[in-house]
């Protein structure tokens, strides 16, 4: 974690982008892992994502057309399907026969679940149903077609490992986040003690009661609980339930190479009343999540001289388990063993 890059997971489902960023007929060129990818949309209505250069002469195929069926590479018109099969060489003359079946410019399997499109990166070319991960997560109690009411992304120069450490990180809150509308009196520390156990590919802080006073979870019914939860490979869960709504908060941290990441936070809610608070909501949340892209570009210049940094108890107990959570997954996919979770059930506390 010393260093401007971090190891990329692999094996896992990660965030692409939302759905409503790609519409039917239309295909969108990301780079994600490193890796050139073309994410499109059927006329159908399903997505899909290809390895993003042409098998012929490696053009990136999103300078190319696609009709809702077939992309068309813009140098030889090379077409292929959704799959990645090539079905048309139009240089190919009467006399000649190929067998466009064994062309191919290679294929991702993607999903789309609750709004958002996930693309499987696998470890050694295994299909997701192979692998250790066969299913995208899931968000807990939202209809897997309903989407996010609210969704932000921010372009992050630092690693993953930078970004979730800030993520995951309960202490700069009073230093960073500093809006007036944030937490008045931010700089006056109080003492936090928190429950968390080891849950799926990561940890949770477990369900505990919100302060029944605060009007903005009033709105929820009574007995306000929250439960969040960390996972590989950058998920940040939020699940915020009462006796009558529910609110999921969704922060996703997905690499576009091993110094960039998109930093994505989402929202979903069961009640109706969002709709006319969201451009104000999705201002702060821009704020917010804008004061910890700018903390990142600063850390950038002292992280050039490769430091050498540290983690503390309890306050960075959280961003240890990220860093032993990525080592045992990549050791355990290397040993072809079973992931076993190191986290171990402990309370942290902490000043904040
Ligand atoms: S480079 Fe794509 S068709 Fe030739
Ligand atoms: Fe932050």
């Amino acid at each position: 974690m010393n260093k401007l890059e971090a190891d990329l997971l692999r094996g896992l489902w990660y965030v692409a982008c939302p759905g409503s960023e790609v519409k039917p007929g239309k295909m969108l060129g990301k780079t994600l892992l490193g890796e050139p990818v073309l994410i499109g949309r059927a006329a159908s209505g399903k997505v899909f994502a290809l390895r993003d250069i042409c098998p012929h002469r490696g053009i990136p195929l999103r300078h190319g057309w696609f009709d809702g069926e077939t992309v068309q590479c813009c140098y030889h018109g090379w077409k292929f399907d959704t799959d990645g099969t090539c079905v048309d060489i139009p240089s190919t003359h009467a006399t000649q026969t190929i067998d466009y079946t064994k062309i191919s410019c290679g294929a991702y399997s993607a999903r789309e679940q609750n709004g958002l499109i996930w693309i499987y990166f696998p470890e050694n070319g295994e299909r997701p149903e192979d692998g250790r991960q066969p299913e995208p997560p899931m968000m807990p109690d939202i209809d897997p077609q309903t989407g996010p009411r609210l969704k932000i992304m921010l372009p992050f120069v630092c690693s993953v490992d930078h970004a979730a450490l800030g993520l995951m990180d309960p202490t700069h809150a009073a230093f960073v986040h500093t809006s007036w509308w944030f937490k008045k009196n931010a700089k006056v520390l109080r003492s936090k003690e928190k429950h968390f156990a080891p849950s799926g590919l990561g940890w949770a802080m477990v369900r505990h009661k919100l302060p029944p006073q605060n009007i903005a979870y009033r709105v929820l019914g009574d007995d306000v609980t929250t439960e969040i939860s960390y996972a590989l490979p950058g998920l940040r869960i939020e699940h915020i339930k009462g006796s009558k709504h529910t609110v999921v908060g969704l922060t996703t941290i997905t690499p576009i190479d091993p110094s960039h990441t998109e930093v994505r936070q989402m929202f979903w809610a069961s009640m109706g009343w969002v709709a006319p608070l969201a451009p104000l909501a999705r201002h702060l949340m821009k704020v917010f999540l804008d004061q910890d892209r700018r903390v990142v570009i600063q850390q950038r210049e002292g992280l050039e001289h490769n430091p050498k940094l540290m983690l503390i108890n309890d306050a960075d107990t959280q961003g240890r388990w990220w860093m032993q959570l990525k080592d045992e997954w990549q050791r355990s996919g290397e040993e072809k063993r079973p992931f076993v979770n190191p986290v171990k059930e402990r309370v942290l506390r902490w000043m904040s």
